[in-house]
C-alpha cells in the first residue's frame, strides 16, 4: 500500500519523457501548484465575489471573459514562470503569445486554455484547465516565436488537464500511457490514483454533443445522433447522452466510461468552437495514449498543420469504436 505522489511517480518513469526530463517534472509541479491555487478559489467561489462573473471585456475570439478565465491565465504564468523553463506562452485568454523574457534559455512553450467551462463556473459545475508542450524551434536564449507554437500536435512533449469536479485530478501524458493523479487537498499533493488510463474496451455507450446546435449541423451529424437515439437490442442502442459544456469534463468522463465527444462543424460556424491548439491537440494526444482516437471528421487531429494559434477546428474525441462509428455517417456523406 501507500502513496505516490505526482512527482514521485514521474521520477520513477523517467525514461518516458522524450524530452528533457528534469525540465518537463519541473514544469508538471508548476501546473500542479497553478492548479491547488486555481482549486482553493474554485472552491470558494461563492463566497467570493472576485472570483464570480463577467469581468467586461472579450476575449480574442469575441468570448466573454469571465474573471476566473483572467485569474486562472495570471495564475498559471506566474508558475510557470519562476519555474523558467517555459520561454513563451500561448492562450485562450492572449491575443498573441508572450515571452517569458526571464526564461529565454528555457527549452519549451506552453499553449493552455486556462480555465475550460467557463459558463459553468457561476453555477459550481465542473470546470478545468488544459496545457500542451512543444520544444522550441528558435535558438535558446532568444524569444519564442510563432513557429515554435504552430507545430502540429504530434510533436507535443507533454500534454494535460486539469479538472476541478467532485475531486480536483490532473492527468498527463508525455507519450507513454495516460496517468492520473487525485488532489489531497490535506496532504496538499497530487496522489496516483488512475495509472495507465485507457477507454473501456468495448468503447462504451455515451454519445455528448450539444443537441441544441443539431439543427445548424450537418446532415450527416443529424443521422448519426438519430442513429445513437434508435432502439436496437442487438447492438446496445440508444446510446446515453451526456453533455456537461465543459470539454476537459465532458472528455474524462467518456474517458472513464466509454464515449464520444463531439463539436462538429455548424452553418454558423464551419470549424467548430473548440481551439486545436489549446483544447483538441492535447485531448487528441491523451485520448490516443488511452487507446482512443482523435479526428477532425476525416483527419487525425494531431497531424493537422495550424496555421494560426486560435485556430478552431471540427473535433470527434473517444473511443475508437464510437469515434468509427460517427465518422463512417460523414464519410458516407463524401461517397454519396
Ligand atoms: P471555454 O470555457 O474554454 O471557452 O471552453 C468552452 C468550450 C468547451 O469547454 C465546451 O465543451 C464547449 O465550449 C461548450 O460549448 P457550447 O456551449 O456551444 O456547447
Ligand atoms: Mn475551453
Ligand atoms: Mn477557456
Amino acid at each position: 500500500m501507500g502513496i505516490t505522489t505526482l512527482e514521485q511517480f514521474a521520477r520513477e518513469h523517467e525514461s518516458s519523457f522524450s524530452g528533457n526530463c528534469e525540465d518537463l517534472i519541473g514544469l508538471l509541479s508548476a501546473m500542479q501548484l497553478g492548479g491547488k491555487v486555481v482549486h482553493q478559489e474554485v472552491n470558494k467561489a461563492g463566497l467570493m465575489q472576485h472570483i464570480l462573473g463577467a469581468v467586461g471585456s472579450q476575449n480574442v475570439q469575441g468570448e466573454e471573459q469571465q474573471k476566473l478565465d483572467v485569474r486562472a491565465n495570471d495564475v498559471f504564468i506566474e508558475v510557470i514562470e519562476r519555474q523558467g523553463i517555459i520561454c513563451g506562452v500561448g492562450s485562450e485568454e492572449l491575443d498573441d503569445h508572450v515571452n517569458l523574457t526571464s526564461c529565454k534559455n528555457g527549452e519549451y512553450v506552453l499553449l493552455m486554455d486556462p480555465l475550460d467551462g467557463s459558463s459553468n463556473i457561476d453555477v459550481n459545475v465542473s470546470i478545468g484547465t488544459i496545457f500542451s508542450v512543444f520544444k522550441r524551434k528558435s535558438p535558446i536564449g532568444t524569444d519564442a516565436v510563432l513557429e515554435d507554437f504552430l507545430q502540429p500536435g504530434t510533436e507535443q512533449v507533454l500534454a494535460g488537464y486539469i479538472l476541478y469536479g467532485s475531486s480536483t485530478m490532473l492527468v498527463y501524458t508525455v507519450g507513454n500511457g495516460v496517468h492520473g493523479f487525485t488532489y489531497d487537498p490535506g496532504l496538499g499533493e497530487f496522489c496516483l490514483s488512475h495509472q495507465n488510463m485507457k477507454f473501456p474496451a468495448n468503447g462504451g455507450k455515451i454519445y455528448s454533443i450539444n443537441e441544441g446546435n443539431i439543427g445548424q449541423c450537418d446532415d450527416s451529424v443529424k443521422r448519426f445522433v438519430q442513429y445513437c437515439q434508435e432502439d436496437n437490442k442487438e447492438d446496445g442502442r440508444p446510446l446515453t447522452a451526456r453533455y456537461i459544456g465543459s470539454l476537459v469534463a465532458d472528455f474524462h468522463r467518456n474517458l472513464i466510461k466509454g464515449g464520444l465527444y463531439i463539436y462538429p462543424g455548424t452553418k454558423k460556424a464551419p470549424n467548430g468552437k473548440l481551439r486545436l491548439m489549446y483544447e483538441c491537440n492535447p485531448l487528441a494526444l491523451m485520448a490516443e495514449q488511452a487507446g482512443g482516437k482523435a479526428l477532425d471528421g476525416y483527419q487525425r487531429i494531431l497531424e493537422l498543420e495550424p496555421n494560426d494559434l486560435h485556430q478552431r477546428v471540427p473535433f470527434f474525441v473517444g473511443s475508437n469504436q464510437l469515434t468509427d462509428l460517427a465518422t463512417s455517417f460523414l464519410s458516407n456523406e463524401i461517397t454519396a
